[in-house]
């Protein structure tokens, strides 16, 4: 949820760390801040409550050089975005600083426990309470920050990512996680930590992540690690293969519409490579080789668990898994999994999908059913995050970077890994033949082309947009694949413009949301080609019958459909369940439209963040 950034090497540290909040940003903008030692060894902070160019402001005329410091945006979790809740927050006595992301549990019982022998609070956050215990044990047991830390990190409780630095090692940045993602930059001269990959990649595509209770010391030298124990300890190493580039806008007005055309090429890589030397579909990683092969083979039940709109896409995918894999399939909101003590047994495979692989959600939804022995397969776009780590097969969106707050590229390479999952079932399992197999395949490499067909209708869906920005209330309906799609088109709609939007199947209608229709509303159906086609068409006669102006998205050369519609978005002609692909596009081009009619800020909604790593 907050984005974190710390440096200590050779360079000026403060623009540095404000460059890498530019970029973390889009992971919470309640508030902002910094903390760097300066030349003079003192710390300095600055934090402002809002977006980054508050903090920007507030740094104009500041001259604070440093080569070591921290930086934060934050996403409000315990206290109300304003200054003094704002990271970073300092121990009793003002020598060290921390940041962080997530939640501490238990620090109201250390909080209490703190009050009791005198310490003074400034703020109502959970983090100030734990760089007081932090420095309560550095004054009490001595030795260095990485000690204190260590044995702080025996006493909290939760699910998060810390960094602390300390005056009177004005070289070193400590840093810890639990269950919250934090990732370590090798660069020459200098290390780095951050929330995630973008935060470091102007400086280095040499990546740690970091794993569960590890103790982290950076030094411009480099960085050691060790376990709660100070055992020596190993990180997740890797390289990334994207560049500074991907994580810029590149001349779009928006991170949103900038990764909305990137869906042919996103699509493409995911594709990439999915056939092996042996002519089989292939996943990315297969921990286990055969025996996991084995076991999936043998699979007689799969729940899908993943959070908004990646929930989206593995509700597409329940309709390729069955039709192709002949398995049955539950498609479950994350949060709500293990709550409910889920039938799960060496027999049941979980697809955990998750772009961002930290999404607090999912990753305890993939646990919990990895302890019930079942075999969980993540679908990511994330390489080592901690979902890849989690589990056993893993198959990568490779969608590059996606920095807007509402998924676009993710949901739609989201389907496309989760298609090649269907195939590769079914081939284990026989239930295609090979060459059926290879067709679906083939129809799925013409994808990229067709989105670019759907991308040049652009200008005539930004009209279209025009009049709509008006609309109270958009209502969505679509059958089979276009349920999902109804539901991601409204989802988009409601987070990035705040228009109340909702997606119903269409047969549900008359079950009662119909007593919504009144004349004008709008209404947006998916009735592209398919056995169900005419079902929707019926459907839209009944809410035009009610008043509703009606947007179809419908397939290329339908002509007869402009009789049932006021508006109409075509999509090339696709296999019946390959059309979500295609379909979700003009609906995103259609909220972005809206959204920027009205306004809004596309890429950073209010009061949402990127990547939702508590519960
Ligand atoms: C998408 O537009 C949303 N911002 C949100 O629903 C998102 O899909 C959800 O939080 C899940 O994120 P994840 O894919 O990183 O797990």
């Amino acid at each position: 949820m907050c984005g974190i950034i710390g440096y200590t090497g050779p360079e000026d540290v403060l623009p540095l760390l404000v460059q890498g909040l530019s970029t973390l940003e889009y992971r919470g903008y309640d508030s902002a801040g910094v903390a760097v030692i300066d030349h003079a060894g003192e710390l300095q902070i600055v934090k402002r409550a809002g977006r980054l160019d508050r903090l920007r402001g507030a740094l104009e005329g500041r001259p604070i050089h440093g080569t070591t410091g921290l930086g934060h945006t934050r996403w409000a979790t315990h206290g109300e975005p304003n200054d003094p809740n704002a990271h970073p927050h300092t121990d009793a006595v003002g020598h060290l600083a921390l940041i962080h992301n997530g939640i501490f549990e238990n620090f109201a019982e250390l909080k209490a426990e703190l009050e009791a022998a005198g310490h003074v609070f400034r703020s109502e956050t959970d983090t100030e309470v734990i760089a007081h215990l932090i420095g309560a044990i550095r004054d009490e047991q001595g030795g260095d920050l990485a000690s204190a830390v260590r044995s702080a990190m025996k006493r909290i409780e939760g699910a998060f990512a810390i960094a602390v630095l300390d005056r009177h090692d004005p070289h070193t940045l400590v840093a810890s996680r639990r269950e919250a993602p934090l990732v370590l930059g090798h660069a020459e001269g200098a290390s780095l930590l951050a929330s995630d990959v973008a935060g470091l990649i102007a400086h280095t595509r040499d990546i740690s992540a970091m794993l569960d209770d590890q103790i982290a010391v950076l030094t411009p030298g480099g960085i050691t690690i060790t376990d709660l124990e100070g055992y020596p300890a190993e990180a997740h190493h890797y390289t990334v293969d994207w560049d500074i580039s991907a994580a810029e806008k590149q001349g779009y007005d928006h991170f949103m519409l900038k990764e909305i055309h990137e869906q042919p090429r996103a699509v493409h890589e995911t594709l990439l490579g999915r056939v092996n030397g042996e002519g089989r579909i292939a996943v990315d990683e297969l921990r286990g080789g055969a025996a996991v092969e084995g076991d999936l083979a043998h699979v007689d039940k799969i729940y899908i668990v993943a959070c908004g709109t990646s929930m989206h896409a593995g509700m597409v995918a329940k309709y390729t898994i069955e039709h192709w894999a002949r398995l049955p399939v539950e498609v479950e909101i994350a949060s709500e999994f293990r709550y409910r003590d889920p039938i799960l047994t060496p027999h049941t495979l979980v697809v955990a999908i998750s772009q961002s692989g930290e999404t607090a959600d999912t990753i305890a939804a993939a646990t919990h059913a990895r302890n019930q022995q079942a075999k969980v397969v993540a679908i990511t776009n994330v390489v080592g995050s901690t979902l890849a780590r989690e589990a056993d097969v893993v198959l990568y969106t490779r969608a590059g970077p996606e920095i807007a707050v509402a998924s676009t590229k993710a949901f739609t390479t989201q389907i496309v890994a989760l298609d090649v999952l269907a195939l590769y079932l079914a081939q284990l399992r026989r239930s295609l033949f090979p060459d059926e197999c290879g067709d679906h395949l083939a129809r799925m490499e013409m994808l990229p082309a067709l989105i670019e067909q759907v991308l040049e209708q652009e200008p005539a869906i930004a009209e279209l947009a025009r009049t709509f920005a008006g609309a109270e209330y958009v209502m969505f309906i679509g059958r089979h694949v276009g349920l999902p799609i109804a539901l991601e088109g409204a989802l988009k709609l409601k987070e990035i413009a705040y228009v109340h939007a909702e997606g119903f199947a269409a047969g549900e209608m008359k079950h009662g949301p119909i007593a919504l229709i009144d004349q004008g509303g709008p209404v947006v159906a998916l009735a592209t080609r398919g056995h169900v086609r005419g079902k929707v068409v019926s459907n839209i006669q009944e809410v035009k019958a009610r008043g509703a102006v009606v947007l179809v998205v419908a397939t290329e050369g339908d002509t007869e459909i402009k009789e049932h519609a006021d508006h109409v978005m075509y999509v090339p002609d696709a296999h019946e369940l390959l059309y979500p692909i295609l379909t979700v596009v003009p609906l995103q081009l259609l909220a972005y439209h809206i959204a920027t009619t009205l306004g809004r800020d596309v890429d950073m909604p209010r009061n949402l963040a990127k990547t939702v790593t508590v519960e």
